[in-house]
């Protein structure tokens, strides 16, 4: 009789979108007439920017011609778009990453999650607290993390590294040693950042200690603020101990259409093993490339026109978040993040649990938020909210919850 993966058995519930998915359309289905306006997954609204269109036009006709056609796309990606970006997100910075230290993706929540097959089960991992669940729940899938302790919501075999407002969000060196550490900044719930003296910080205890850093840098777009990294290579000896993920989504409107990449510097061992080699051996074994038409598009997004164009996108959402973030100060509310990142945290009001006011929220102003309990236990007593809808429904919203 075959076996299953019984870490799977482990995981409470469903991932936390899907949960939330569920709850929002049993209650539209019981309240047709109701206008529920969703600001709880962060995904994008704005239609993709004309330059990258294009671009997919272009590459649409060529795959339909025998002389451009193209087939299966190198499983590391295109030299085009690899060299795109080292030259803009790197090379600009002022940061020295070479075309074959990067590995192009169909987008970072499958990288964050797959990037744990290159790593020994016995590797303990340390994660923030609040922290976006798919670096968890990939780790529990793969034996990672222990047993779940349901009345504390936390795996036994995890350091959590608890940002609340005390700590200003900021995770403080943990002081039981981890293996593989993740950090996510623009911070991914709570909008936070961290100077780059801060995460130099990071990068000298990781070299230290022999830790690995998994650094999602998704949400670097909307950094506005001087002295906040766009990369962790900013700092120094990062490529002996740090791993980066990159999405086009969120800067460039790609949730639909899946891209995204990896930086693993070769410089990055564990004794003499190149991680470098085996995340390719990795990508070699198992992915066959983004789409040719995808990649294309995402060569665009560095072309002139898609930089003024993604740019004024991102500024349209980050006026958003000053819509939601100054109007629910006007409201009482105590709020924090959306200055840097696309994403609202705030305290729930009246010491109503995150879920209570989920639900408060929903059926009596009919707004979808995100829970911050969902995120880890550190986020019970807050409440997300992203930046990502539409100005009209951001307006709305904020004079719903003005007037609740
Ligand atoms: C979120 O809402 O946290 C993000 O949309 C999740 C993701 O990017 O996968």
């Amino acid at each position: 009789m075959f076996q299953i993966n019984e870490n799977y058995l482990k995981l409470p519930g469903s991932y936390l979108f899907s949960t939330i998915g569920k709850k929002v359309n049993a209650f539209m289905a019981a309240n047709p007439d109701k206008k529920v306006i969703r600001l709880g997954i962060g995904d994008v609204t704005l239609p993709l920017a004309p330059a990258i269109i294009d671009a997919m036009h272009k590459a649409v006709d060529e795959m339909g011609s025998s002389d451009t056609f193209r087939g299966y796309a190198p499983d590391l990606g295109y030299e085009f778009l690899r060299s795109a970006i080292v030259k803009n997100d790197y090379n600009a910075r002022g940061v020295d990453i070479a075309v074959d230290e990067i590995f192009v993706s169909d987008g970072a929540k499958s990288d964050s999650g797959n990037i744990g097959e290159i790593f020994g089960k016995n590797n303990k991992i340390a994660v923030c607290d609040p922290v976006y669940p798919v670096y968890v729940d990939s780790n529990a899938m793969e034996g990672r993390t222990g047993e779940y302790i349901a009345a504390q919501e936390k795996w036994s075999n995890v350091i959590y590294m608890p940002c609340t407002a005390e700590n200003n969000f900021a995770p403080e060196l943990p002081t039981e040693t981890p293996d593989m550490i993740y950090l996510c900044f623009p911070n991914n719930p709570t909008g936070a950042t961290i100077t780059k003296d801060e995460l130099q910080k990071w990068v000298d205890y990781a070299l230290k200690v022999g830790a690995v850093i998994i650094y999602d840098a998704a949400y670097e777009a909307y950094i506005s603020e001087e002295n906040v990294p766009h990369t962790i290579y900013e700092c120094e000896g990062a490529k002996a101990c740090a791993i980066e993920l990159r999405s086009f989504s969120k800067n460039a409107g790609f949730t639909g259409t899946r891209l995204g990449f990896t930086v693993v510097p070769k410089e990055l061992k564990c004794g003499d093993v190149s991680l470098n080699a085996l995340w390719a051996r990795r990508h070699g074994t198992k992915f066959n490339g983004a789409p040719y038409i995808i990649q294309r598009a995402g060569e665009a997004v560095y072309s002139e026109a898609g930089k003024a164009q993604t740019k004024e996108q991102i500024a349209y959402y980050m006026n958003n978040a000053k819509v939601i973030r100054e109007g629910l100060k006007d409201a009482g509310f105590t709020v924090f993040g959306g200055v840097n990142a696309p994403y609202i945290w705030l305290k729930t009001p009246d010491k109503m649990t995150s879920w209570e006011f989920f639900d408060y929220l929903l059926e009596k102003v009919n707004i979808v938020g995100t829970p911050g309990s969902g995120f880890g236990p550190s986020g019970e007593g807050y409440f997300r909210l992203t930046a990502f809808g539409s100005y009209e429904n951001t307006l709305a919203a904020i004079e719903r919850i003005k007037n609740m």
